[in-house]
């Protein structure tokens, strides 16, 4: 009798083994840029070698007692079923719990998210700034990348806005795989919300995808608009976020097709959203990313691609422009009409009159040299190789700005005021 039911149990316990493969590579976003859609929606997606009747259950406590059924597709190249599914009419500036899964692959933990308050609110929040996260030479297997995840979420971020360079060869499924593995712990509680760089795109210059991103990308994320080029609000702020492409490949090839070339479809659904967020009198302050920089110091810097958006940003005015592409931390001081903009404070810049540039690269990707501190523009660069990743707290009219490394030594920091 005892041997039968030491077998029952081996089998039992053999088939919930075999049977059971909780969800993974988890992560948050918002995909529609309607106005309130960062206080009334979430989108969940995560992966599973299993195909099930899988769905998010959530609610205001623990019980979870609400349900959205996900939809799949299954992915050869990686062997894995993406599931998503959309959370709508959610209560504005409300904590909410959450997992996802099925009881035939196993539930993921319980996870809680915030959503935004109303628009227009003058109430503080905090956004995490990374870029760069490919999984190069000492990040192969995002090991730096895990040390940043590790810090930022010392942070009560809302959610992550991402400058590109996601992974370091697009095309490559096993790269997607562990980039969400690895960020997991913070993209389960903050929507991770990225722009594609270089690596992340299609470099043949002649093929009719350049510059787009693999079809992977679109599968892997639920972002508003096409995925690449969107914007969306969160509070009294107005977030964009632009694809640049290859903008450096189409300089260095001496092409003249940059993404957001004037008169472009992208270009006009640019100044169209700036105008419209502009004349918003919910929004205080616009900020907008991409990966390459607009202004930075030495090969980065990208003379086309800068040529025509700056005047967008300079019309508008727009208050911050973050980028990636360079693997260091540089700042610069306000520049309007391609005016550098004094500061006789180095830490607080006050109705600045110009857009605050950033480059804001290496959240795991090898950190580069040094920048040029003699730029006439540059008010901060990294005086070491480094591993940064920024806070950005928002609250009414102040936008404190605080950059940490892979340490969370702060480096440096600054106020823009309004
Ligand atoms: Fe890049």
């Amino acid at each position: 009798m005892q041997k039968y039911l030491i077998l029952f149990i081996l089998v039992v316990l053999g088939n919930v083994t075999a049977s059971f493969a909780q969800p993974q590579q988890i992560h948050l976003s918002w995909n529609s840029s309607e106005k309130n859609a960062a206080a009334n929606t979430m989108v969940v997606t995560w992966a599973s070698e299993n195909q099930t009747q899988s769905r998010v259950k959530y609610g205001t406590d623990k019980k979870l007692n609400l349900a959205q059924p996900a939809i799949n597709k299954f992915l050869a190249d990686g062997k894995m079923y993406i599931y998503h599914a959309s959370l709508n009419n959610l209560k504005a500036n409300t904590t909410y719990f959450y997992q996802c899964g099925s009881d035939q692959d196993g539930w993921s933990d319980v996870y809680s998210f915030k959503t935004a308050p109303p628009l227009g609110s003058q109430k503080e929040f905090i956004v995490g700034a990374w870029g760069d996260t490919q999984d190069n030479e000492f990040n192969t297997q995002f090991e730096k990348t895990d040390a940043i995840v590790q810090q930022m979420r010392k942070y009560p971020v809302q959610f992550t806005i991402h400058m590109g360079d996601i992974v370091n060869t697009g095309s490559l499924v096993p790269s997607w795989q562990r980039l969400f593995q690895t960020t997991q712990p913070i993209n389960v509680i903050a929507p991770f919300m990225p722009v594609p760089g270089n690596h992340d795109v299609n470099n043949e210059l002649d093929e009719s995808g350049f510059q787009e991103p693999f079809p992977i990308f679109y599968d892997l994320f639920n972002l508003p608009g096409k995925d690449t080029d969107y914007s969306f609000n969160y509070g009294n702020t107005h977030f964009v976020a632009i694809n640049s492409g290859h903008a450096k490949g189409v300089e260095e090839a001496k092409q003249t097709n940059w993404r957001y070339a004037k008169g472009s479809a992208e270009y006009q659904w640019l100044e169209a959203d700036l105008a419209k967020a502009r004349q918003d009198k919910n929004i205080t302050w616009i900020v907008i990313y991409m990966h390459h920089p607009l202004y930075s110091f030495g090969w980065s810097h990208v003379k086309g691609w800068q040529e025509h958006i700056t005047p967008l940003l300079d019309k508008y005015k727009v208050d911050l422009a973050l980028a990636g592409h360079r693997h260091v931390y540089e700042r610069h001081k306000a520049i309007r009409a391609n005016q550098v903009i004094p500061l006789t404070n180095k830490h607080v810049y006050k109705n600045p009159n110009g857009t605050v540039y950033i480059t804001n690269g290496t959240a795991g990707g090898s950190p580069q040299g040094l920048g040029g501190s003699n730029m006439p523009s540059m008010v901060f660069t990294s005086s070491a190789k480094m591993y940064n990743f920024a806070i950005m707290k928002i609250q009414g009219r102040r936008i404190m700005y605080e950059v940490y490394n892979e340490n969370n030594e702060k480096i440096d920091y600054f106020e823009l005021l309004k």
